[in-house]
């Protein structure tokens, strides 16, 4: 038995109640190129995770070897897999949930925000607020995610100060709060202001990707006049009392609430206002919190263990051809070799190899708590959104699957193949690195890949000719809108043929309307106005999905 077992209950309820305290669990939300990596690396720095600036990167080259199809990362340039980074800093356990870099994988990111308690917005100073922000932003609002905005790149030419806060208030309706202000910016950036305790910290440029470094003095000291032009301090200035006739408080419970967001100026790559960011985001973000449940709301700090998966990958490391389960920890004690009950079979699973992953590595997780993701092998029997608890039954609430909008027949040319392309076809469906639909004639077996973007496609292509050693045809349908019917095939019975519309039906065997564009969508809803439509599959509870 190990120590932590031998705890008794009192024990238990003073450890757990200390280790949320503790804790502190974020997403990043940015458009591509907004500086992610770079304030990831950063605060690892901090964190002691890392040791040297470049890690990130020269881990997803290490990456890129032990993963075949990170290859495609590789070809294009660009981000695709999700982890977890978990590091210590000043007392706190932080997990940074990361989400992947490109747009046609914004379903992975909303389901890693279904995981995270806080979010921090990146903005790139030149650009404001981008299109992919604004998406991940709105799936924050949906879930009421407290936001922490950082606007990065202060040592380039950037849009004024005010007018990015004035963006994020008229565009997103989130009242901002600056926590820092900019003197000067680009070629002028001189440093910030913290409004809060009124001290300069001054900003030297240092050599690209070097560290600048930071001199701190207070507001009122006269060398600060010395040491910045009296210009752009008056403006910084006179920007900060408009700011303060402006009203606004810093309110806690109001950025708890996803209502006000902190906003702080810096630069990422210069290392610059990171730790004053990383020090405020500690102090001001919410840990980890009460989630709801078939129960009602669930406290972290219920003693039985229970979390809820909201990833699954496979073949992380095609070495050894695994499945990994992503399960986030909503209360209690997670303990290895645990035995908890799975909600949606009530099957009774040992935890016997629960790993601890820090990108690409991995370490056996001995306990963890509320706020922690742990890695689990899963032998094909979890799926995303899947519950796991000890004691009274907990069943969260699932992970909706976000509307598809493009759609492609998945042919097999080699009959061969076959059991390598069943396999690999529903793995990844599991995996939900793409949803598959069937068509309702039984005898064309052949599986339709729905996707949110293109290259979500290409990938899945991709890992199974990489993965399962399959080569696959793609062969686009045309269509751009899904619909699920709330009613089911009785309701779709009782409406009798649809024109302009193709009927498929889902892995749970519910039947999905495609549709070439809106307007035979529309043409539809007018036709037949009592019949109820769903741009998101309802959530499944207790069924198997169909299988190839
Ligand atoms: P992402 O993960 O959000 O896609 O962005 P990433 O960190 O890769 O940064 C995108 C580019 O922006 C990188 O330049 C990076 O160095 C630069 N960058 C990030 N933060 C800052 C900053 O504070 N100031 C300035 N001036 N640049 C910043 P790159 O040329 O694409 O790559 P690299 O050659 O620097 O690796």
């Amino acid at each position: 038995m190990s120590g932590s077992q031998a705890t008794t209950d009192g024990d238990l309820g003073q450890v757990l109640a200390s280790a949320v305290s503790r804790r502190r669990n974020f997403a990043i939300i940015s458009h591509p190129d907004a500086g992610k990596t770079t304030l990831t690396e950063k605060l690892l720095l901090y964190g002691g995770a890392i040791q040297q600036a470049g890690a990130v990167k020269a881990r997803g080259e290490q990456r890129k070897v032990t993963s075949d199809w990170m290859e495609l990362e590789k070809q294009r340039g660009i981000s695709i897999t999700s982890t977890v980074l978990q590091f210590d800093y000043n007392a706190i356990t932080i997990n940074l949930l990361d989400t992947p870099g490109h747009q046609d994988f914004s379903e992975d990111t909303y389901r890693t925000l279904a995981a995270a308690d806080n979010a921090v917005m990146l903005e790139d100073a030149a650009k404001g607020l981008e299109p992919q922000t604004r998406k991940l932003f709105e799936v924050c609002r949906m879930r009421e995610i407290p936001i922490f905005t950082f606007i990065n790149k202060m040592d380039r030419p950037g849009r004024e100060p005010l007018t990015l806060l004035d963006e994020i208030e008229s565009e997103l309706g989130l009242t901002p709060w600056a926590v820092n202000w900019p003197i000067g910016s680009g070629e002028q950036f001189r440093g910030v202001i913290d409004r809060r305790t009124k001290e300069v910290v001054l900003f030297s440029r240092a050599e690209r990707g070097k560290q600048a470094s930071e001199q701190r003095l207070s507001f009122d000291d006269p060398a600060l006049r010395e040491l910045v032009e009296e210009e752009l301090l008056d403006l910084a200035i006179e920007e900060m009392e408009f700011l303060e006739a402006a009203g606004a408080e810093l309110d806690i419970e109001m950025v708890h609430a996803g209502e006000l967001t902190p906003v702080f100026f810096g630069s990422a790559m210069t290392n610059f206002g990171v730790r004053p960011f990383l020090d405020a985001f500690l102090e001001m973000a919410q840990r980890p919190i009460a989630r709801s449940s078939s129960d009602g709301l669930v406290d972290p700090l219920r003693e039985g263990f229970s979390g809820f998966v909201f990833k699954l990958q496979a073949n992380m490391d095609p070495r050894h051809r695994d499945r990994v389960a992503f399960v986030r920890i909503c209360s209690g004690r997670f303990e290895k070799d645990m035995t908890v009950k799975h909600a949606r079979t009530g099957k009774a699973i040992r935890l016997s190899r629960p790993q601890k992953l820090f990108g690409q590595d991995r370490a056996v997780v001995e306990d963890a708590y509320p706020g922690d993701v742990i890695g689990l092998n899963n032998p094909g029997m979890f799926s995303i959104g899947d519950t796991l608890y000890v004691g009274s039954k907990v069943e969260y609430e699932g992970i909706p699957c976000f509307s598809p909008e493009i759609f492609s027949w998945l042919r097999n040319p080699n009959p061969s193949a076959f059991k390598n392309f069943r396999k690999g076809v529903n793995e990844l469906r599991e995996e939900g690195a793409v949803q598959i639909l069937y068509d309702i004639d039984e005898s064309k077996r052949d599986p339709i890949l729905a996707a949110v973007g293109q290259l979500q496609l290409e990938v899945v292509q991709h890992r199974l000719e990489s993965e399962y050693g399959v080569e696959t045809r793609l062969e686009p349908m045309g269509f751009q809108v899904a619909r699920w019917i709330s009613g089911g095939w009785a309701e779709l019975e009782k409406v009798g043929r649809i024109f302009n519309c193709k009927t498929v039906r889902d892995a749970w065997n519910r039947p999905v309307l495609l549709f070439k564009n809106e307007w035979n969508l529309n043409q539809l809803r007018e036709d037949h106005p009592e019949l109820e439509l769903s741009s998101v599959a309802p959530v499944v509870s207790g069924v198997e999905p169909i299988s190839l």
